[in-house]
């Protein structure tokens, strides 16, 4: 694609505009609207049979951010930007989970439970034929994929984001209380608005070529 097209697509040219910002300026808040936004992303997002084996902590709070920031290698994102979603998946993912699911089709597509019993089946069994470690693997994926759209959402919307995975997991479940929650932390977004200092946003993406990173056969 050349560099006009790109120019003229306004997706493509706010995922150029984007990228892991560093230094957010804090006197800049992020809408509880644009929020809203962004949560709905992450809410939208597939997920394997949409069991969605995961909740978000969403940190405002700034004493929370202090402790966290801690915990994240005194990465600063965590306390200049203004909202921390921590992505978490099930630490176990349990029969009940994929019952609930059941019922929220039922309810949504009013359709019976009976007409659903060969999909709860077959979810339960994947469910239990794998470990907890398994299963926490595969949460995480989907957690992973959620963030996807998140970061893309939020450069659609022109919000600035940094994904990470630079903290200590343990402690960010300790200082959440996550354990409590059935969930285990993955990956965090900080988000907010750049400060104009932050001297990465000025330099080029660095992406390997398209014939690198496709084989179209
Ligand atoms: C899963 C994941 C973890 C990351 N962890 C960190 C992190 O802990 N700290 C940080 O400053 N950037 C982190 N990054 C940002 C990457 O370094 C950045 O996305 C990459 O260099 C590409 O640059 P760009 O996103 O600015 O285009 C992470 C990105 C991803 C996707």
């Amino acid at each position: 694609m050349n560099s006009e097209v790109k120019k003229q697509n306004a997706y493509l040219e706010n995922l150029n505009w984007r990228y892991a910002t560093k230094q957010f300026d804090p006197s800049k808040k992020v809408s509880k609207e644009n929020l809203e936004l962004l949560m709905e992303s992450v809410r939208l997002s597939a997920s394997s049979y949409g069991l969605q084996p995961y909740e978000i902590v969403v940190v405002e709070d700034l004493e929370t951010r202090k402790k966290l920031k801690d915990a994240a290698y005194g990465q600063p994102q965590l306390i200049d930007s203004n909202y921390v979603f921590v992505f978490s998946n099930f630490r176990k993912i349990e029969e009940k989970h994929v019952e609930d699911y059941m019922q929220n089709i039922s309810d949504t597509r009013n359709v019976s439970r009976e007409d659903l019993k060969g999909m709860e089946d077959t979810i339960k069994n994947t469910i239990n034929s794998l470990s907890q470690e398994q299963q926490q693997i595969w949460g995480a994926k989907q957690a992973y994929l959620a963030l996807g759209n998140f970061l893309s959402a939020a450069a659609n919307s022109r919000i600035d984001a940094c994904p990470m995975e630079g903290f200590e997991n343990e402690k960010f479940d300790e200082i959440l209380h996550l354990k409590d929650k059935n969930l285990k932390s993955a990956v965090i977004a900080c988000i907010g608005y750049r400060s104009e200092e932050d001297s990465l946003q000025y330099q080029e993406k660095v992406r390997k070529s398209k014939s690198e990173i496709f084989h179209i056969i």
